[in-house]
Parts: structure tokens; C-alpha cells; sequence
């Protein structure tokens, strides 16, 4: 007559409910994206994503103490350059803003937060591609991953204990490692955007750091098609044999099944970004009073985590890590 599964005993009381918990977030397994403009005295707001800056040296270095005093794991890095050409040399420039950045918080924080830098170009050219580009305007793939190969070893002498490949170009994890290893950088740590498909959410990003596609084109000859899951162990299979420590599974919210088919196939550490798009829906809506901003995206997080994911990049990890700590 009664159910002999009462599950709701487990959910009586809170501190019931934490011991039972399949799945724990805490402000260790966040990474925030920070950006960083080249020449800016103070830092400039992001209007799409609230409560994010386009940082100056100064106000960077504050925010990375904030988050690190908050018990955040990691930071990683986007730099905004004053100038851009055809081929984004500013990306491996030693004076090029990543790296000025990076060895400025290399000095100020050592080994005490996990500096990743964001290896890519399309900040730094002119057509807003992540590579280089053919005479028809076709992206290059193996002029390409030449050059990251250059902004890999620029990061690393800059002091970058990660450096993240986000272009999608076939080869570049293993031309990256290869480049790390001959020069001596062997410790420097390979984290692959894997999977990392061509996605509507990366709008706020691109205004962030001032990115337009050249002739209103998009990136789905190099970034992966949503319609396909499948394709998302090949990439990510390919890149650990290439050299990849850690892979990512990028936007997060729309691709759970994937992070879930990738922790059950790989043994490697497994993120998840939680991208611009997914942090600036649910600004949107909080602002109109729709929906808690904190509850939503503890919600989300924790739904990451649960698919497989060991830690998130993600907006909110300030905000987040300072409920945790309450
Ligand atoms: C490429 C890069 C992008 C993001 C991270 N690295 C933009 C893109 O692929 O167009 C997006 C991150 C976000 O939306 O938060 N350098």
C-alpha cells in the first residue's frame, strides 16, 4: 500500500541533501576568461556580458587577486590588440598584449594560479579568421598551425602555464607540441579546445574583444557542425594522440551528451566552457527580473559537472566562488 522507495527521506534537510550529493561544485573547479585590451589605462565594460571587463594591466591584476582570493583555480587569457594585419602576428609578438600580460602575472602570482592563454589569431587579423587565409578567402590549415606554433612558444616564454588551441585547424595540438618540446617547454601543458562546435553563443565574445568576421562570414569550415556527436570522440581522440593533457568541450549547455560520451571514452581531464552566449542569456533574463541569476547558473554548472566535466570556464566563477565561500 506505501512505496518501499521513499526518496524524499533524502531530501529533508539541507545538510541530508549535501551528504547524499553525486555532484560537488566549488570555486577549484572554475576557470575565468579574462580579457585583456592592449593600451587601456582603465578598464573598459562589456555591454553584452555585465560585470566583465575589457581589463587594463592594473585592473587584470586586481581581478586575478579577487579570484584568487575567492579560491578560483585558474585564469585564462584574451588578449585585445590596438592594431591587427592579414596574419595576426600580434598573437606572437613578445611585446604583443597575451604576452605582456602574462608575464606581468606571472611576476605577481607565480605558480599560486593556473595561467592559460587562449592560442588562436582571429583577435589579431584584419578578416577576423582564426587562421590565415587563401587567395579565395579559405582558411589555410597548415600555414596555420606554422604560426601556432609561434604564439605557442611566445606564451610559453611569457610564462602561460597552459596554452589552449581554439582555432579547430586538423594538426595544430600535435604542431603546438612539437614546438613546446624542441624549444625546451616540456612542462607546458596542452589544453584542446577538442570539440568546440560553431555556435550562435559566441556573440558577446566577439564584441568583447572586437571581432568581426570579414564579409559577415562564420566559422563552420573549421569549427564542428551541431548536428553531429559522433565526430566530437574523433577530434578529441585525435588531439590526445597528438599531445593533449586536458581536452574541452565547448559551449557547454548544448553539447551535455558530449561531454558525457567524452568522460566515459577518454582518461584525460575533461572541461567544459560555459561560453559568453550562456552567461549573457542568463544576465538578460535576470535583468528583466525572470530569473535568479545565481540559482540558474549554479544549476547549469552543477549540470556540467554531472555530465563529466572536472572543471568549467566559465563568467561566473567570481560571482559563483563568492555563494560557495558563504
Ligand atoms: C577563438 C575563441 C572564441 C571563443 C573562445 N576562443 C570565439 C570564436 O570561436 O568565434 C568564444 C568564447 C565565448 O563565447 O565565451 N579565439
Amino acid at each position: 500500500m506505501f512505496p518501499a522507495q521513499r526518496p524524499r527521506r533524502l531530501r529533508r534537510t539541507s545538510a541530508i541533501r549535501r551528504l547524499v550529493a553525486e555532484t560537488t561544485l566549488s570555486p577549484s573547479d572554475f576557470v575565468a576568461p579574462l580579457f585583456v585590451g592592449e593600451g587601456l589605462s582603465d578598464p573598459r565594460p562589456i555591454h553584452s556580458l555585465p560585470g566583465q571587463y575589457q581589463h587594463s594591466l592594473t585592473s587584470l591584476t586586481d581581478e586575478v587577486k579577487a579570484l584568487h582570493s575567492v579560491g578560483v583555480s585558474g585564469v585564462i587569457l584574451f588578449g585585445v590588440p590596438a592594431t591587427k594585419d592579414d596574419v595576426g602576428s600580434g598573437a606572437w609578438d613578445p611585446k604583443g598584449i597575451s604576452q605582456v600580460a602574462l608575464r606581468s602575472l606571472r611576476d605577481e602570482f607565480g605558480d599560486d594560479v593556473v595561467l592559460m592563454a587562449d592560442l588562436c589569431l582571429d583577435e589579431y587579423t584584419t578578416h577576423g579568421h582564426c587562421g590565415v587565409l587563401r587567395g579565395d578567402g579559405s582558411v589555410d590549415n597548415d600555414a596555420t598551425i606554422e604560426l601556432y606554433a609561434r604564439v605557442a612558444l611566445a606564451q610559453a616564454e611569457a610564462g602561460a602555464a597552459v596554452v589552449a588551441p581554439s582555432g579547430m585547424m586538423d594538426g595544430q595540438v600535435g604542431a603546438i607540441r612539437g614546438a613546446l618540446d624542441g624549444a625546451g617547454y616540456d612542462e607546458t601543458i596542452i589544453l584542446a579546445y577538442a570539440a568546440k562546435y560553431a555556435s550562435g553563443l559566441y556573440g558577446p565574445f566577439r564584441e568583447a574583444v572586437g571581432v568581426e568576421i570579414a564579409g559577415g562570414g562564420d566559422r563552420k569550415a573549421y569549427q564542428q557542425d551541431t548536428s553531429n556527436r559522433r565526430e566530437a570522440l574523433l577530434e578529441a581522440r585525435a588531439d590526445v594522440d597528438q599531445g593533449a593533457d586536458i581536452v574541452m568541450v565547448k559551449p557547454a549547455m548544448t553539447n551535455l551528451d558530449v561531454i558525457s560520451d567524452l568522460r566515459r571514452e577518454l582518461d584525460v581531464p575533461l572541461c567544459a566552457y560555459h561560453v559568453s552566449g550562456e552567461y549573457a542569456m542568463i544576465k538578460a533574463a535576470a535583468a528583466n527580473g525572470w530569473i535568479d541569476s545565481t540559482a540558474v547558473a549554479l544549476e547549469q554548472l552543477t549540470a556540467v559537472r554531472r555530465a563529466g566535466a572536472d572543471f568549467v570556464l566559465t563568467y561566473f566563477a567570481k560571482e559563483l566562488a563568492e555563494e560557495l565561500g558563504r
